[in-house]
């Protein structure tokens, strides 16, 4: 009885000092707030499976926690993301918070991330300001500013001097009509119209007439994953394909999830990105091969933040060992680098953005299916809306 007690008391002291108590292994929540349905369900899907193959792959335990995944459907609503991020924290409460499929998503969790003191990773969504939202934020995606400075100087240097944009009308959209404007006429080029389609059920054909009065050298567009296998088709029924308007995009356009269903009308269009499945490095053939074989679908750029962020929350643990005290996480992971399937990578400490290589691309190919085929690198390439801060 005595020998009872003392071995009670000892497993609450040992609880509370944050040790293991002998036979309860302690668990480590990872709460994934994601669009699994509606129109952005491709994002939660890619998410969720490369989460799991990082898991499969790395083992459940990590510094002696147990990884409990946990995956909530927030339908790709603010409302819901808000409440379902919530009952995350407060009823399960999780060590991490992970996923966020769009920038009204990010938006809405912010708040109770740093009320919480939670790290939360944000794998999909790109819009620059999402990390100013929260302190407890760390981004294993890109920002659209990011891709897109990149396609613009890669237009000015290549006979591009008239060009137009079309965006979807929100955040990410804005972010990349006014980095592609700023640092293309900067270079000397000319803007003459930007459009900004809905984001909700998109009818491009009214904006793509507009493309085709103005006869622009370029169009340069940006709509989110999932979205621009419409673009493209709608692109091609215009004739826009064979008009000589050159097609420039960031890589959310060409999808690698979508891609091979767009068809040879999507062939040779050039993107800007940070990820492509056709990437050639051993970590991403590894990859590649896995996620084929678990999913039996390629990985898209919204894999790849998926896969990088449970890396960076294991890598997080180990250095912490095993304590799950937000602040502590959060400095764990500020700083990290490691090899991505994308290539060499870092979170910038002082933005927590990722600083990476971004490429250019070109829609080719391959053994008979389409794929987003890198030609040129920049090397480790920063937000540039927040390059003042350095880090
Ligand atoms: C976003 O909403 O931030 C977002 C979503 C999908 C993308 C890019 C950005 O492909």
């Amino acid at each position: 009885m005595l020998r009872r007690q003392f071995l009670a008391a000892a497993a609450v002291a040992a609880a509370l000092a944050g040790g293991l108590p002998a036979q309860a292994q302690q668990v480590a929540k990872v709460g994934l707030v994601l669009p699994m349905t509606g129109p952005f369900a491709s994002t939660g899907r890619q998410i969720e499976a490369a989460a799991r193959l990082y898991i499969a792959q790395h083992g459940d335990t990590v510094a002696g926690r147990k990884i409990e995944l946990l995956v909530r459907d927030d339908t790709g609503t603010p409302d819901v993301t808000r409440r379902l991020t919530q009952e995350l924290v407060v009823n399960e409460k999780v060590s991490f918070l992970g996923g966020f499929g769009l920038t009204p998503l990010a938006y809405a969790a912010a708040p109770i991330a740093t009320q919480g003191k939670v790290p939360a990773i944000v794998m999909a969504a790109a819009t620059s300001a999402i990390t100013e939202q929260s302190p407890f934020f760390v981004r294993t995606s890109f920002t659209l500013p990011q891709a897109t400075v990149v396609m613009a100087d890669w237009a000015a240097k290549n006979g591009v001097k008239k060009m137009m944009s079309l965006v979807s009308d929100y955040g990410p959209g804005i972010d990349a009509e006014k980095s592609f404007k700023d640092r293309f006429t900067a270079a000397g080029g000319e803007s003459v119209g930007e459009l900004r389609v809905p984001l909700r059920n998109p009818d491009f054909a009214p904006f793509l007439q507009r493309v085709v009065d103005a006869k622009p050298d370029a169009l340069f567009v940006f709509v989110p994953s999932g979205v621009g296998a419409q673009f493209m088709k709608q692109f091609v029924e215009r004739g826009l394909d064979k008009s000589g308007v050159k097609l420039l995009a960031t890589g959310d356009v060409t999808d690698d999830d979508i891609l091979n269903d767009m068809g040879d009308a999507a062939l040779g269009v050039i993107t800007s990105h940070h990820y492509a499945a056709a990437h050639q490095s051993p970590e991403n053939k590894a990859f590649v091969d896995a996620f084929r074989k678990a999913s039996n679908a390629r990985p898209n750029f919204m894999a790849v933040g998926g896969w990088d962020g449970m890396h960076v929350i294991y890598e997080a643990l180990k250095k912490t060992g095993g304590s799950t005290d937000g602040t502590a996480l959060l400095d764990a992971m500020k700083g990290m680098s490691w090899t991505s399937p994308r290539g060499p990578v870092q979170i910038d400490a002082a933005t927590r953005e990722m600083v990476q290589n971004i490429y250019i691309r070109k829609v080719e190919k391959v053994e008979d299916e389409l794929h987003n085929v890198e030609f040129a690198t920049f090397e480790a390439v920063k937000d540039p809306t927040k390059a003042a801060k350095g880090g």
